[in-house]
């Protein structure tokens, strides 16, 4: 019915049960009295046609009444352990592998967050975990129950005449065929609807995150149309699980139908023939369409087994992605680094595409490095490696002789701090976002940094100043004002390096003078790696390196570089002729 893979995933969806065995246990003790009871009730047809209908036995008629209720109250409170148990069990056993997919992402390299959409990983915790959830949960409901109700009968049906429950099984499995085949598809559509509505989830990320663009081009209606077209994609898919679906249940009952005819036409000679009572035929005929309800729920198990493999296939996809950027096993903690920091002999390329080529660097603690070239020449890359983001394929990075591959990230996290282009800013207050790296810091000491980065005046200015709730990407602050809220962030950690990747960038020249002077004071006593295409903003770097194609082509201070008349000096003349200060870098 399910293949090999199959099984295993399904395995492995189980073992995150262990932990609730108690409550499944409970669920299977309840499934096997409410299976008692349906298998009493086909039980007490024959005595109810044999004895209670005769007419010398009717005392015991008052009876009838009052073990139907009691039948129906047993299996009603067995229900309901049953349900409840299984569905908080399901939503706990959801909970976990949420919890797990979402601390294993939080593992995982910036290099493989670069293949998927933010939108699909998304989806893949929330709508696939999901219907995980609900499916498991009917389940194990179904499962438990319909099988401990379908065994009862039979043994009930076996019991009333085997001849006869044997002939019904010589023709009944006929019925399973068509199940199995549905099921089948039913994966393929489901796996399929899955991913498209993690299409769609990007689609909604993106069009959330990105509303000022849309509307300002004016594309409403292409990005309309574009959702559209995936949810409509989306319900195709649907439909197909619909169609296998329902198509499943009336197949199975037409052919068992058959079935049931030749049954009852046998059975009925056997009365004739006196071989078996009326009641007998009866309450076997009882259990066999009592059957009929389990029988169709597990063969529709099957269809929602595919669908809890489709989805855990997806979910189990980024769990078995291994982190690439682990902590080596001898990994150490090193305290307060001097700073010095040295690239020797690297090489980096990005899926085979070569960015860094035998680049070597040495930069003494305190000192302020420059990387200056061309948009795509590989300043972004050389820094990612500092912050260990990405592995070098050959040679190494190391901060005070220590090859970051060696260093624990935690204490590489604390040495090293990055102020970039993308002032990301969480949904927290203002004082919550200075914090960030840092939670137990002061109230004084987060108004030190603030005031250093030139924050404490406007953020003073806020209705409840520090206490001010940032809205989701700080959209009511402006770009200077939230580079110099990172700048305090990175103040306050206090990292002996740093890293300014285009800080000011984004910003216009009023607010670039302030956020210079903030970096002015976080750049103190630092050892400091700046970017920027302002040639300005670095003219007072203790070295400026100039990088094309991932080499050094050239190094020295602003003066010696001017005076060598090379690559520096023509960005630099060719930026003062744009008089603009601009330079088509990156
Ligand atoms: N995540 C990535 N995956 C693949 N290629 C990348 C990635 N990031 C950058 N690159 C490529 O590496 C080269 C250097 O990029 P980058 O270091 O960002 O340059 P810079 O910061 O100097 O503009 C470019 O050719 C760019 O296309
Ligand atoms: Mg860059």
């Amino acid at each position: 019915m399910v293949k090999r893979e199959g099984i295993d995933v399904l395995r492995r969806v189980i073992c995150y049960s262990r932990p609730y065995l108690g409550r499944i246990a409970l669920v299977v003790c309840a499934s096997i009295l409410v299976g008692a009871t349906d298998v009493a009730s086909a039980k007490l047809v024959q005595p109810l046609v044999d004895k209670v209908l005769q007419p010398q036995d009717r005392a015991l008629i008052p009876l009838v009444p009052f073990f139907i209720v009691l039948l129906f109250a047993v299996k009603g409170s067995g229900k309901f352990v049953q349900e409840y148990c299984i569905k908080t069990a399901g939503a706990l056993v959801v909970q976990d592998i949420r919890n797990e997919l979402y601390s294993h992402c939080l593992k995982l390299s910036l290099g493989y967050f670069n293949q998927n959409t933010a939108g699909n990983f998304m989806s893949r915790i929330l709508n696939d975990v999901g219907v995980m959830q609900r499916a498991t949960a009917d389940m194990l409901v179904d499962g438990i129950r319909e099988s401990v109700t379908l065994v009862g009968l039979l043994g009930l049906a076996f019991y009333n005449d085997w001849k006869l429950t044997s002939v019904a099984f010589l023709v009944l499995p006929l019925a399973f065929f068509p199940g199995i085949c549905v099921g089948r598809r039913i994966k393929k559509n489901s796996k399929a609807g899955q991913a498209v509505l993690g299409d769609l989830t990007a689609i909604l990320q993106e069009t959330f995150s990105g509303m000022k663009i849309i509307k300002s081009f004016g594309t409403e209606e292409r990005e309309r149309d574009k959702f559209m077209r995936e949810n409509r994609n989306f319900y195709h898919f649907i439909r197909n699980v619909a169609l296998y679906d329902s198509l499943s249940a009336p197949i199975v009952e037409v052919l068992a139908s058959i079935g049931v005819a030749a049954v009852f036409w046998f059975g009925i000679y056997r009365v004739i023939n006196g071989v078996i009572t009326l009641g007998q035929l009866f309450s076997f005929g009882t259990a066999i369409i009592m059957m009929y309800v389990p029988l169709r729920r597990l063969i529709k198990l099957n269809n929602t087994a595919q669908t809890v493999m489709g989805a855990a296939e997806r979910v189990f996809e980024i769990l078995d992605h291994h982190p690439d950027i682990t902590d080596a096993p001898d990994a150490f903690s090193m305290g307060r680094a001097r700073g010095e920091v040295v690239f020797d002999h690297v090489h980096f390329a990005y899926d085979g595409q070569t960015v860094l080529e035998d680049f070597s660097l040495h930069v003494s603690p305190g000192e302020v490095v420059a990387l200056v070239g061309p948009s795509g020449s590989g300043k972004t890359t050389i820094v990612s490696l500092l912050l260990r983001f990405y592995d070098v394929q050959k040679g190494c990075v190391s901060i005070d002789g220590h090859d970051v591959r060696k260093i624990a990230s935690e204490s590489l996290r604390r040495n090293v701090a990055l102020v970039d282009q993308e002032t990301f800013l969480f949904n927290d207050s203002v004082s919550g976002n200075i914090r960030y790296g840092c939670p137990d810091a002061s109230e004084e000491a987060v108004r030190k940094a603030a005031v250093a980065a030139y924050a404490d005046q406007f953020i003073r200015e806020l209705p409840a100043g520090y206490d001010e709730i940032i809205g989701d990407r700080g959209v009511r602050l402006s770009g200077g004002q939230r580079q110099r809220l990172c700048i305090a962030r990175a103040l306050l950690m206090d990292a002996p390096i740093l890293v300014l990747d285009e800080a000011t960038s984004a910003l216009d020249t009023e607010s670039e003078t302030v956020v210079q002077k903030a970096l002015g004071n976080l750049m103190r006593n630092r050892t400091t790696f700046v970017i920027a295409h302002r040639l300005s903003t670095i003219c007072g770097a203790d070295k400026i390196v100039v990088i094309d194609n991932g080499r050094v082509v050239e190094m020295g201070s602003h003066a010696e570089l001017m005076a060598a008349r090379g690559f520096y000096h023509k960005l630099y003349e060719f930026q003062f002729a744009g008089r603009n200060g601009e330079m088509a870098s990156g």
